[in-house]
């Protein structure tokens, strides 16, 4: 008896982990977001299904290719459920990626996705840093029609390394994948961290790190 429980109990663990490690599976054929409730969930609440049309489901401009005329020579245009409301509850959407030559995405994560790139123009290096304690650099350069996939939550980052455009298509697995970008999280948080903790952090000067901070 005792035995059984115990063997329930791990089955029920590994139940509560498996469910908590993705997003919830749709109770019903869809929930198109809808943003105008003011009940908070875990996603978004349903529109009326008798209301729904097939613009709901779609999203157009993915053809279009996106302003890197900045900084990082970069442009992400994001078809998550704030674009698409019909990705409620789906755990899944999709981003296009546009680099300048020699443009960056700069090492960023996805906390809730996974994300699968094709590369549908240019040359890239991407790469992601595997967890502590190993923080391996997992790196490679992708050409027109190569596929990689970015694990859940790791550090990642793309460069277009030649002189021409590079597009990149990717899929994610989450209809909000959310994005930290570490640069921006450490040196541009609003309030920031304080300097004294980062030059500990980083084993640098607090003045350098100061010059960093004016940057974000
Ligand atoms: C939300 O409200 C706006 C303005 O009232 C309306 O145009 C829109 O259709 C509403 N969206 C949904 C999904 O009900
Ligand atoms: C691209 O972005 C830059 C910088 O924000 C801006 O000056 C420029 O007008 C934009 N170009 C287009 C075609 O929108």
């Amino acid at each position: 008896m005792a035995k059984q429980i115990a063997h329930f109990s791990l089955v029920a663990l590994a139940l509560c982990c498996l469910a908590f490690a993705n997003e919830p599976k749709p109770l019903q054929d869809f929930c198109i977001a809808d943003p105008n409730s003011s009940v908070n969930v875990n996603g978004m609440t349903c529109k009326n299904p008798m209301q729904v049309q097939a613009n709901d489901f779609y999203f157009s401009g993915l053809h279009l290719m996106g302003n890197t005329s900045n900084p990082l020579g970069l442009s992400v245009t994001p078809v998550t459920v704030a674009q698409l409301p019909g990705l409620n509850t789906l755990g899944i959407s999709m981003v296009r990626i546009d680099f300048a030559p020699w443009g960056i995405n700069p090492p960023h994560t996805h906390p809730r996705a996974t994300e699968i790139i094709t590369v549908l123009e240019g040359s890239l290096q991407v790469g992601f840093v595997t967890s502590n304690p190993d923080n391996r650099l997992i790196s490679k350069v992708l050409y027109k029609g190569d596929v990689f996939v970015f694990p859940v939550g790791l550090v990642h980052f793309q460069r277009n390394v030649g002189n021409q455009y590079a597009v990149v298509i990717g899929a994610l697995s989450s209809q909000n994948p959310g994005a930290i970008i570490i640069g921006n999280a450490v040196f541009g948080s609003n309030p920031p961290i304080s300097s004294d903790i980062l030059a500990k952090a980083f084993q640098v000067d607090k003045k350098l790190v100061d010059q960093v901070k004016a940057k974000f």
